[in-house]
Parts: C-alpha cells; structure tokens; sequence
C-alpha cells in the first residue's frame, strides 16, 4: 500500500512507520530523515536564504520546498509501496504530492501539545541502528545501548518550541485538507506504542 502518516514533532511517526515496514512490504521515505543525512549539501544555486538545509533544522524552520519536494519525488519513484513520514508539511508540498502519486491511507497520529514536548524532550536516538527511544517510556535494556544514546540536535525546548509553532502555523492546514476531502484516518497517538500499532495495523488492513 501507499501510506501517509501525519502528526505533530513528537507524534510518533518514525516510531509507527518503523513498525509498518517491519509488518508490511513498503519502504520508509522520510524527509527528516534524509534531510538529516544530507544536513550540508550545498543548495545555494536554489535561491535560498541559507546555503545547506543544517541552518534551517537547527532552528526548527521548514527547509525549502523546492528541496524536499526533489526528494520526495525520487524516493517515491523508486518504491511500489511506502509509507511517507514528514512530507508534506504545507499546502504546497500537498499539492506537489499529488502530482506525484495516489495515496491508499492517510493516517494522522493525535497529540496533545504537552505530551508532545515530553516526548521530544526525552527521546534519544542509538546511533548504530538507528532506533528510537525515550528515557522515561522507552528505555533500552542493554546498559551497552544506554551508554551510547544521543539526543538530536532539534530536539532543545527552544527548538521544540519553533517545530510546534511551525506545525500549527504549516502543517495543520495539511490536515484539514485530507480532512476535508474525506480521507483522513485519526488515530489516537496518545496510547502506548503498542496500542497506537494496533490501531495503525488495523487501520491499515481494512483500507487494503
Ligand atoms: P522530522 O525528522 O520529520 O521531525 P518531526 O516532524 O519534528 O518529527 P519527529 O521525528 O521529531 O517525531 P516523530 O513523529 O517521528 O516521533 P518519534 O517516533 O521519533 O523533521 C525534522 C526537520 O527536518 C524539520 O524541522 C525541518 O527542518 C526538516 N524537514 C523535514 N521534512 C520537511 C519537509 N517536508 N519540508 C520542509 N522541511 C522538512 O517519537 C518521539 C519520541 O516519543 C521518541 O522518544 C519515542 O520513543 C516516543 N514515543 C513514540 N510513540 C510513543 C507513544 N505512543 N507513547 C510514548 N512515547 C512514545
Ligand atoms: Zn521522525
């Protein structure tokens, strides 16, 4: 299936769509997640404020559209299915997305804004597997893992604090839109990890 899964910073999109793929045969196409990996490409032929897409997340800003959206193109060119995490983040990029590709599933993940930001402010990251943790709700095991956690460089209560503005200001309009076309699949991102999956999973297999 195609999948879009929408939500808020901290929502837990990265956490449901690592269990999406492990369920169902679709890649994972994330914009931060590229962005990330490509924090200092040079984009300055692309008439932008800032050079590389680092200045941007750093102060939690959206990066360009023109940027994102060439991303996005390529990685959904290359997959069958997918479930799309982080794009689109305005009215723009949704209208880019349709000249893209035909969505099966758009799911948003809801949360309320304070527990939005413990959730950010807690999580860190292994940096050899990439997997998501929180201190508090979902702490490694292997004491071996604790000591090697990071935390992203976003992830600062200022920064925090930029994202969520971002997201009412940009990305709520997004939401709207798939509401109001009558696709939109609201999934309390509230619970635990594992009853939001049972949720999305479900969600899923009926749409398919
Ligand atoms: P991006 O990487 O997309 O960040 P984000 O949207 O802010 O979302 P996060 O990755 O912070 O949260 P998530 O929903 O994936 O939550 P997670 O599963 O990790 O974008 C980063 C930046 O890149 C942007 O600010 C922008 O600059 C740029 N960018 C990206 N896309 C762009 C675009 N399209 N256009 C322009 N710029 C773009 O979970 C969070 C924490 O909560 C973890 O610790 C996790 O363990 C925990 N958790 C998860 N689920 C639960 C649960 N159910 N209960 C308790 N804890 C939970
Ligand atoms: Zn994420």
């Amino acid at each position: 299936p195609r999948i879009l899964i929408l939500g808020a910073p901290g929502a837990g999109k990265g956490t449901q769509s690592a269990k999406i793929t492990a369920e169902f045969d679709v890649d994972h196409v994330t914009t931060g997640d590229a962005l990330r990996a490509n924090k200092d490409m040079d984009i300055s032929d692309m008439d932008t404020e800032y050079d590389t897409p680092r200045a941007y997340m750093e102060q939690g800003e959206l990066v360009p559209d023109e940027v994102v959206n060439a991303i996005v193109d390529e990685a959904l060119s290359q997959a069958s299915g997918f479930v799309l995490d982080g794009y689109p983040r305005n009215l723009e990029q949704a209208e880019e997305l349709e000249g893209m590709t035909n969505l099966d599933i758009v799911l948003y993940l809801d949360v309320s804004e304070e527990e939005l930001i413990n959730r950010l402010t807690g999580r860190r990251l292994d940096p050899e597997t990439d997997e998501i943790y929180h201190l508090e709700y979902n702490p490694p095991e292997d004491p071996e893992v604790e000591e090697r956690l990071v935390q992203r460089d976003d992830d600062t209560e200022e920064t925090v604090k930029e994202r969520l503005r971002v997201f009412r200001e940009n990305t709520e309009p997004v939401i709207d839109y798939y509401e109001e076309q009558g696709d939109l699949e609201r999934v309390d991102g509230e619970q635990a990890p594992d009853e939001v999956w049972e949720d999305v999973q479900a969600t899923i297999e009926d749409a398919s």
